[in-house]
């Protein structure tokens, strides 16, 4: 059986560091706050010359060193994220291009929060289909220039950053991805969204969520999700490894890993680091515990998301 298998993690964070105390210097917030109802402590904030592309090209530089390939290697790029660097062309051209990568198929995938999930589960297609050897799959976000810098109940929450991993197909063995679910349900659309766009105020426009609602939906989603994928690959709970969540409040980690009887210290947390980084949350932690030694190879990790739309979706993988 044919499946793509992980063979390199990557990420990459802007410059510019921001603490909750900073941000309560300028809206109506306190460390504490943001502490006890999110779990945040910091988040990177993307700068002058710093954009989606840029952070995508050096997570995507990351995983291929780790992975030992060279970028002529790579057939597919897939690019997930809801702030592109322009409405178009795709940033995973942009991306291609700063790779130096001549041809290949490169597009980018917009299920926001849940996108990294989404163009995995694409990605592990294409690769089973044998439309490519080798494939890149990133998350980037620069969430920071899409926030009301003003609106206390969103700013706080969400971060820049990206993250990607480079897919190889591999013909037998017990590694890989064994099994995706994806979900949508168009009905919540307006419980998290942008109030622009090209096509309706030819703005860009800026995030507005709903949380509690939001986060009602986030609970049971993903539990459920993550119930569906370790079915589906012919597991139990009890044989997670790691859970690596989309970090978005620690409280819905914790919760969702109470409704599944899944002990704290499996689950990936870098929310406190990151905040939200919508795509790119996902990515960034697996490569965060990757590279300090917790996810080994052999490992079986569940990753999972739930962003806007509502759209979400998980993954078991075979490290
Ligand atoms: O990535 C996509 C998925 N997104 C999510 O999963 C986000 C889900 N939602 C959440 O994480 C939480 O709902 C939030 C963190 C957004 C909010 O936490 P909450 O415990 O649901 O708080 P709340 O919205 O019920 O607000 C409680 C109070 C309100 O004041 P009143 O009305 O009780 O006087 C808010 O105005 O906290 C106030 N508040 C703040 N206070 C200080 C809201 N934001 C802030 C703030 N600093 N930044």
């Amino acid at each position: 059986m044919r499946r793509a298998v992980m063979i390199g993690t990557g990420s990459a964070l802007p410059r510019r560091q921001v603490s909750n105390a900073e941000l309560a210097r300028t809206v109506d917030t306190s460390d504490e706050w943001i502490v006890e109802r999110t779990g945040i402590r910091n988040r990177y904030v993307a700068g002058e010359g710093e954009t989606t592309s840029s952070l995508a090209t050096e997570a995507a530089r990351n995983a291929i060193e780790a992975a030992g390939i060279a970028p002529s290697d790579i057939g597919l790029i897939i690019l997930a994220t809801a702030t592109p660097d322009q409405t178009f062309p795709a940033t995973a051209t942009i991306v291609q291009a700063a790779l130096g990568v001549d041809d290949c198929v490169a597009f980018d995938v917009q299920a926001v929060c849940s996108g990294f999930l989404y163009a995995l589960s694409v990605a592990d297609s294409m690769i089973r289909g044998g439309s490519a050897s080798h494939a890149l799959v990133i998350g980037a976000e620069t969430f920071s220039r899409i926030l009301d810098w003003e609106d206390r109940t969103t700013c706080v929450l969400f971060g820049d950053g990206a993250g990607a991993v480079v897919l190889k197909a591999e013909d037998g063995g017990d590694r890989g991805v064994l099994a995706t679910r994806l979900h949508a349900d168009g009905r919540h659309n307006q419980l998290l969204y942008v109030d622009g766009g090209p096509s309706t105020t030819q703005t860009v426009g800026k995030l507005r969520m709903k949380g509690q609602e939001v986060f009602r939906h986030a609970v049971t989603n993903l539990a459920q999700v993550l119930r569906e994928v370790m079915q589906d690959a012919g597991l139990t709970v009890d044989d997670i490894d790691w859970v690596v969540p989309h970090q978005a409040n620690r409280r819905i980690l914790d919760a969702t890993a109470r409704k599944l009887g899944l002990p704290a210290e499996r689950v990936i947390i870098t929310v406190d680091q990151h905040a939200n980084t919508s795509a790119a949350s996902v990515p960034l932690a697996l490569d965060v515990a990757v590279r300090d030694g917790r996810i080994k190879p052999g490992d079986l990790l569940v990753l999972e998301a739930m962003g806007g739309g509502f759209t979400w979706g998980a993954a078991a993988i075979r490290y």
